[in-house]
């Protein structure tokens, strides 16, 4: 039974995690996957992942009435999700699909102190999630339809998106204002290999808000430029090679697809938010259509992290969209939003899991009233950028235009 009053639909990809506790001992973790051996671990941390979780969860956290949907099926590690996703508020999981004879999606995160961790991830139910999944049902009710990692959906990312167009197609059918995030697939996985500029092509038009970082971004749209970025980046952050102009070119392009808000992940470089000036588009935009387009329209933003003692940044991506989706819902401007997004973005950080460091709402205005201090982006500001210090955010000349 699907029940409660809500405002946002988080669709897309979860997963269970696994995370052994790995105690530190000589040499690292080298000895771990070593054929015939045994090593000795500690309990394992067990914790949902994904999208719609990381997304779904942060934006219930923040107080926005929050439907999930997304699939596993009726096993053991399916009846976990369920129950870690009902233990925060049974009526998350009344939207969850339960697929008989599925596998449920799961990753185990190998991460032993003081080495990379690795994972090994089994997709399960994600692969076969298709538009016939999604009902009428399940969005009623709702003003904005937020999708999350197709790279790791098979039947979403296969024959250029079509399943994910038609998904799209028929929120805004409804009225609902529509709104994606991606994941970088593993490049040499048949996701990898997939064309992604033509996907991007055929589902933009009905997606009105896109999220997707910057590596992500680049990645899709023009591989050779991504390959070349991260080779003479070489050991430092990709974010030294970047500029806004290169920000600015990307948005176009995603805007001209069909989008109307662009907002660029930047890592901690913080988040770039460009939006379309085409008056038709906001008239489409569904229901989170700004009250006042002048507050949204044709603007082109960036603004740097809020300083804070990092702890972990799993699903600060996700975390920092929950944040600017929640501003969009509440009817804050595009420039108060951005400073939301990154805000909850940090108080992600403060903690090694995905959602326990999002707080209430009220936290996180009350924390903005303080004087809290930024760190200094690794992206550079091409001429015609100003930096605002009463809002902290850079304009652009073309910002408001
Ligand atoms: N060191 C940091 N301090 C504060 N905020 C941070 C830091 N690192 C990341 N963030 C927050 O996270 C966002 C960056 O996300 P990132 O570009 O890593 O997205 P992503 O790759 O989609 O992440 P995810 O792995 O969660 O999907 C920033 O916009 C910011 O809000
Ligand atoms: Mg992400």
């Amino acid at each position: 039974m699907i029940s409660g009053v809500i405002d946002v639909v988080v669709a897309g990809h979860i997963c269970l995690d696994m995370i052994p506790i790995i105690p530190p001992r000589p040499g690292g973790g080298a000895h771990l996957l070593l054929p015939g051996t045994l090593t000795e671990v500690g309990r394992a941390v067990l914790s949902t992942g994904g999208a719609v979780s990381n997304t779904g969860l942060a934006l219930h956290r923040l107080g926005i009435p929050t439907r999930l949907v997304a699939k596993i099926g009726d096993d053991l590690f399916g009846r976990a999700i369920l129950d870690l996703v009902g233990s925060r508020d049974p009526s998350l999981a009344s939207g969850m699909i339960v697929a008989p004879g599925e596998t449920s999606s799961y990753t185990v995160v190998v991460s032993p102190p003081n080495t990379d961790r690795l994972f090994l991830h089994c997709p399960g139910a994600n692969n076969t999630f298709q538009a016939a999944d999604i009902s009428d049902d399940q969005l009623r009710g709702a003003r904005l339809f937020h999708f999350g990692y197709p790279p790791l959906m098979r039947r979403m990312w296969e024959r250029d998106g079509a399943e994910l167009r038609t998904i799209f197609d028929r929120a805004r059918k409804r009225g609902l204002t529509t709104s994606l995030d991606m994941v970088k697939p593993d490049p040499d996985s048949d996701a990898g290999r997939a064309p992604w500029r033509a996907l991007l092509a055929n589902v933009l038009p009905f997606v009105d808000i896109f999220l997707p970082s910057f590596e992500e971004i680049l990645f899709m749209l023009d591989r050779h430029r991504f390959d070349s970025l991260v080779s003479e980046a070489g050991s430092q952050s990709v974010f030294s090679r970047v500029d806004t102009s290169l920000l600015h070119d990307l948005a176009a392009e995603l805007i001209d697809m069909g989008v109307s808000v662009v907002a660029l992940k930047l890592g901690d470089s913080g988040l770039y938010l460009r939006t379309t000036e085409d008056e038709d588009k906001w008239r489409r935009f569904g229901a989170c259509r700004p009250g006042n387009l002048h507050d949204w329209r044709s603007r082109e933003l960036f603004t740097p992290c809020f300083r804070v003692e990092v702890a972990g940044t799993t699903g600060a991506g996700d975390c920092t969209i929950a944040g600017f989706l929640a501003a969009l819902l509440k009817g804050m401007p595009a420039r108060a939003s951005l400073i939301r997004a990154v805000a909850v973005g940090a108080f992600n950080v403060e903690q090694p899991d995905a959602t326990s460091g999002i707080p209430d709402w009220s936290l996180v205005e009350e924390r903005l009233q303080q004087r809290w201090p930024r760190l200094e982006p690794l992206v550079r500001t091409t001429a015609g950028w100003t930096w605002d210090e009463d809002s902290g955010v850079w304009r652009s000349d073309k910002d408001g235009i």
